[in-house]
């Protein structure tokens, strides 16, 4: 039993030493390193010292780890070489579209083992104030990077350019154990650190099947099916095909929903920026259009004509497909695909949906315009439609017609006392 006991202690040592630290590796080839260590004692109390190392070739300007969702409201870690055989390490706050500003924080500093040499920046960083993070759980880290010329200052406000590209990730810091708390990433975790391979990383805003899947069943259902299902009502005028390809895209759309969902809790976006809430709010709004769309064809069939609730069908209708569009636009910017080959494919394909969709509009309206003209030419003098002459008709026999004095033609005074008896005898 005590030998079990001791084997099992044996086999956890062995787990801990070769899988010990969560690494992630980022970069034009994965060629920058990040790992995190967490000390046993943080771990159990909850509160104490992170360790983080940021690793990468000297080719790169400036690498940074930040955590939170987004560059935009990260606490981030910026790394760059202070120009002496060594890095400098600022703590920056993230902005909106500026560079982030520096903001001291006197817990977090370089230790020993950073270094700018044989071709690569090393820091090693240890953080005595990340206490907001679940260190024995999953938290949302981003990791950006330039590629350039070395920054060579020592000073924490470098002013630094704007990032080749940038990753969002999960870590699952309960894989990021370390034993003491005194010496973190200690040379015997050096050969660890180099391994190639992700470790205690959850998920990641790369590669992801679900966010393709997400993707692609979106563009197809708002920059596809919803406008060319919208299009066969005015070109065709088949409101059973028109409710059939819309409920398909309905129903794909609700999976494309779950599967954006399912991505956006995995990397804790969801409801946090705006394509995830403005998605949301769109397919709220959208689950109402079925209702409408039915009501609309209900007082269609009865009246031959389009009513309010047609009317509120078809424009809120326009109004989401052309808010689930640019929301498709937005997604891929959170993608981090902005200005790539995605946005112009999909910019490329949603305009010309987009002036497809309008041209039929147009056409359909040219098509109406001109039959109407054609009825009223048909009820003008040449050939009287039969609509206008069984109006006349009505007009003109009608009792109260001829009751009228003003109507009655001076030719036929004589002949309207006999009208008038026949027309009072009914
Ligand atoms: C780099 O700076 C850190 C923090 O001051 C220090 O602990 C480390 O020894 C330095 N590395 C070198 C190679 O001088």
């Amino acid at each position: 039993m005590r030998a079990l006991h001791i084997l099992a202690s044996i086999a956890g040592l062995a787990i801990d030493l070769t899988s010990a630290q969560a690494s992630f590796r980022a970069g034009q080839s994965r060629d920058i390193r990040f790992n995190w260590g967490v000390p046993e004692e943080a771990a159990t109390s909850g509160s104490g010292n992170v360790y983080l190392q940021l690793d990468a070739p000297d080719t790169y300007s400036w690498v940074a780890l930040g955590i939170g969702e987004n560059m935009m409201t990260a606490k981030i870690f910026l790394v760059y070489q202070d120009g002496e055989g060594n890095v400098t390490l600022s703590t920056r706050q993230g902005q909106n579209h500026i560079m982030p500003t520096y903001v001291d924080r006197p817990k977090v500093e370089l230790i020993s083992g950073s270094r700018a040499a044989d071709g690569r920046m090393v820091a090693k960083v240890r953080c005595g104030d990340c206490q907001d993070l679940d260190l024995t759980g999953q938290n949302s880290w981003v990791a950006a990077w330039s590629a350039g010329d070395a920054v060579n200052d020592k000073s924490t406000g470098a002013l630094i350019k704007h990032h080749d590209d940038k990753r969002i990730f999960t870590v699952d810091l309960s894989k990021a154990s370390i034993g003491s708390d005194t010496d973190s990433f200690s040379e015997a975790d050096q050969a660890n650190l180099a391994s190639d391979s992700d470790y205690g990383i959850v998920s990641t805003d790369e590669f992801s099947p679900i966010r393709l899947a997400h993707g692609i069943i979106m563009t197809t259902v708002f920059v596809g099916i919803y406008p060319l299902g919208a299009l066969l009502m005015p070109v065709f005028n088949k409101w059973f095909l028109h409710s059939a390809s819309q409920l398909l895209a309905y129903i794909l759309m609700w999976v494309g929903v779950a599967l954006g969902v399912t991505y956006s809790r995995q990397t804790s976006l969801f409801g946090k920026q705006t394509h995830t809430r403005l998605g949301l709010i769109v397919v709220i709004l959208l689950s109402f259009q079925p209702v409408l769309g039915y009501l609309h064809h209900r007082y269609f069939s009865k009246h031959q004509s389009i009513g309010l609730v047609g009317h509120i069908h078809i424009w809120y209708g326009r109004a989401l497909m052309i808010l689930g569009v640019v929301n498709g636009g937005l997604g891929l910017q959170l993608a981090g695909q902005a200005g790539g080959s995605w946005v112009i494919s999909y910019s490329v394909i949603a305009s010309t949906c987009f002036i497809a969709y309008l041209i039929s509009i147009i056409m359909s309206l040219n098509k109406q315009k001109r039959r109407r003209a054609e009825n009223s030419r048909h009820s003008g003098q040449r050939w009287p439609s039969p609509d206008s002459l069984l109006q006349t008709a009505e007009e003109t026999y009608h009792p109260s017609y001829y009751q009228d004095p003003r109507n009655i033609p001076m030719k036929d005074l004589t002949r309207n006392r006999d009208n008038t008896a026949v027309d009072d005898g009914k």
